[in-house]
């Protein structure tokens, strides 16, 4: 009988997030329980091979997974190549971080690949090469889906010319009800419609309710005053048809906030339970809406990308 080589590799489970998080415009992000990417890395002798659960451009320059590898061989001119497949369980194009997941998901399993081999890269070289990833799918290197898929929980992506953190934030104990319309929308299409310019007085209420966030862990009842988006989710919520409408019911039964996920379509509504939640669900299903769409739920906050080897 002819045995099959099995190459040795690591799985990493990037979870799906939520950017944005009502007002932290590319800054915030929030890690989701129960819808995450799995990426296995194995070690090849050369270039990135890669296969995929689903339809995906598999050249590596080309794909979320495969740039930051490829970076990573020429960065540290190595003598082999990694092997990626990738399961992808977080729809594409949905505004629920997929592209960072598959990105993170690449670089953390074949930084566990690199550890073997002696080479150990840091938290913020991995940061850096999965934003490279990032950059693929949305023409631009915003950290938020990344630093939440990476580190769990609520995080906040703060970078500048000379400087980058990423700040681990307490959440409130809350649910998060996702409503994932079976349409997608492009990340740079969202992205291009946004003003450059903003309004003072918008900029100043809008930099409220990002305060209010940060400290409702403390204090739940600034939630409602700060689960709002006053700047950004205007230019972008014609996108989603019957928003205003699906915001005003998750409204009316109880959410705590409601918003675009990300760039979008996807829309989250913050819940106190997952009883309102269900509540919240039961009364969007009564809509009449154009489209279909998935609901999905999570605790919040939830935990970030997990490594095992296999
Ligand atoms: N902060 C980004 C945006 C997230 O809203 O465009 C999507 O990648």
């Amino acid at each position: 009988m002819q045995k099959m080589a099995i190459k040795l590799g690591y799985t990493c489970r990037a979870p799906a997030t939520i950017a944005n998080v009502f007002a932290g415009f590319d800054i915030l992000g929030l890690a989701l329980a129960n819808l995450a990417d799995e990426v296995r890395v194995s070690k090849i002798d050369s270039g990135v091979s890669i296969s995929a659960s689903i339809d995906l451009p598999l050249q590596p320059e080309k794909n979320t997974a495969g740039l930051p590898l490829l970076k990573i061989i020429e960065d540290f001119n190595l003598d082999f190549g990694f092997e990626v497949n990738l399961t992808k369980g977080i729809p594409l194009s949905a505004g629920l971080g997929g592209s960072a997941a598959s990105s993170v998901g690449a670089v953390l399993a074949a930084s566990a690949v690199l550890a073997d081999e002696g080479l150990e890269l840091s938290r913020s070289q991995q940061l850096a090469y999965a934003l490279d990833g990032e950059a693929v799918a949305s023409g631009s290197r915003h950290g938020d889906n990344v630093a939440a898929c990476m580190y769990g929980g609520f995080t906040a992506y703060l970078h500048d010319d000379e400087f980058e953190r990423v700040l681990d934030l307490p959440f409130p104990t809350t649910t998060a009800l996702l409503i994932h319309p079976h349409f997608e929308v492009e990340t740079k299409t969202s992205r291009g419609i946004l003003r450059s310019e903003v309004d003072l007085n918008g900029m100043v209420r809008q930099q409220m309710r990002l305060l209010a966030l940060i400290e409702s862990h403390r204090d739940p009842e600034l939630l409602s005053f700060a689960c709002r988006d006053l700047l950004i989710e205007p230019q972008r919520s014609h996108l989603i048809p019957a928003f205003g409408t699906i915001s005003e019911v998750a409204t009316e039964h109880g959410a705590l906030g409601f918003t675009i996920s990300g760039a979008g379509p996807t829309m989250l509504a913050l819940c106190n339970t997952q009883a309102e939640a269900d509540n919240i669900s039961s009364a969007i299903a009564d809509l009449d809406l154009s489209y279909s769409y998935d609901v999905f739920f999570s605790d919040l906050p939830s935990s970030g990308a997990q490594i095992r080897r296999g």
